[in-house]
């Protein structure tokens, strides 16, 4: 895969999906921004790149807070001088029967997994247009198209995602910015890891390729998005899941 000098920020990259993905920009030559609310765990993630010789920064932010954003625009600007990859990966569920969903589980969801999409690419893709040139890889999920019982809220924001990855592929284009989504399926994460062992049984026994997904499987098709060699590729979902859902 082709990366010359590119610099790449991926939100709720402290563990799981996103710490796979800057890992593997890293191992790439890409310089990468380690972006989470969490930040012991974005110290921890940016520690593990350098020490493996690859060029790594950390910065404290909740994708949520427009103002946060924006000053993770600029410390990338100051620090790396460039940027040219987005992933918008941050997400978190919070699930419950459509009976009894709050409002709070409704909002937070859309929020975190759909509204900072707008936020964040809104506030750092006008830094790729200034080069011509970028990569947005927008994270959905394989629920955004199958739909799953006791996640209204999940399925509707990662469709939403698909939606938004659509418009703005078709917005950006003539930007020299290509947008795609990655849709997982069950992926070993800790996201993953509080399902019931018997529901998560039955989960994988489902999956055609006879194993659950690894966070470097996700990593893999994200780098390729992220690469030079792909700018004819724009406003496509990209299911990684094993075969368990064909769309
Ligand atoms: N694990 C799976 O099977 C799976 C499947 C499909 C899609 N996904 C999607 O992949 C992405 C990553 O999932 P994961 O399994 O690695 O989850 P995870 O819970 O392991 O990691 C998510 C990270 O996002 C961070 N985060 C959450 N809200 C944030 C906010 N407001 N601001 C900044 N950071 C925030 C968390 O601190 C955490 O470090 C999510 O969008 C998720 O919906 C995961």
């Amino acid at each position: 895969m082709i990366f010359n000098n590119r610099v790449a920020v991926v939100t709720g990259s402290a563990k799981g999906l996103g710490a796979a993905m800057v890992q593997r920009f890293a191992q790439e030559g890409v310089k990468v921004v380690v972006v989470d609310f969490d930040f012991e765990k974005v110290n921890v993630v940016v520690e593990q790149i350098i020490s493996n010789g690859g060029e790594a920064i950390g910065f404290k932010c909740d994708v949520t807070n427009r103002e946060d954003v924006k000053a993770l625009g600029e410390k990338v600007i100051e620090h790396y001088g460039r940027l040219d990859i987005l992933v918008n990966n941050a997400g978190i569920t919070r699930d419950s029967s459509f009976k009894k969903m709050t409002d709070e589980q409704w909002d937070a969801v859309l929020n975190v997994d759909l509204k900072s999409i707008f936020i964040v690419t809104q506030e750092l893709y006008k830094y790729m247009e200034a080069n011509n040139y970028g990569r947005i890889i927008n994270i959905s999920s394989v629920i955004g198209l199958s739909g799953n019982f006791g996640q209204s809220n999940y399925s509707a924001a990662k469709a939403g995602v698909i939606g938004l990855t659509k418009t703005l592929a078709i917005e950006l284009g003539k930007k020299g910015i290509t947008v795609n989504a990655v849709a997982p399926g069950f992926i070993n994460t800790d996201m993953t890891k509080v399902m019931p062992e018997n529901v998560k049984d039955k989960m994988v026994a489902s999956i055609p390729v006879g194993r659950a997904g690894e966070p470097n499987d996700i990593a893999s098709a994200v780098a390729f998005l992220a690469s030079e060699e792909t700018g004819f590729i724009s406003g496509v979902t990209l299911s990684v899941n094993g075969a368990m859902y064909l769309a």
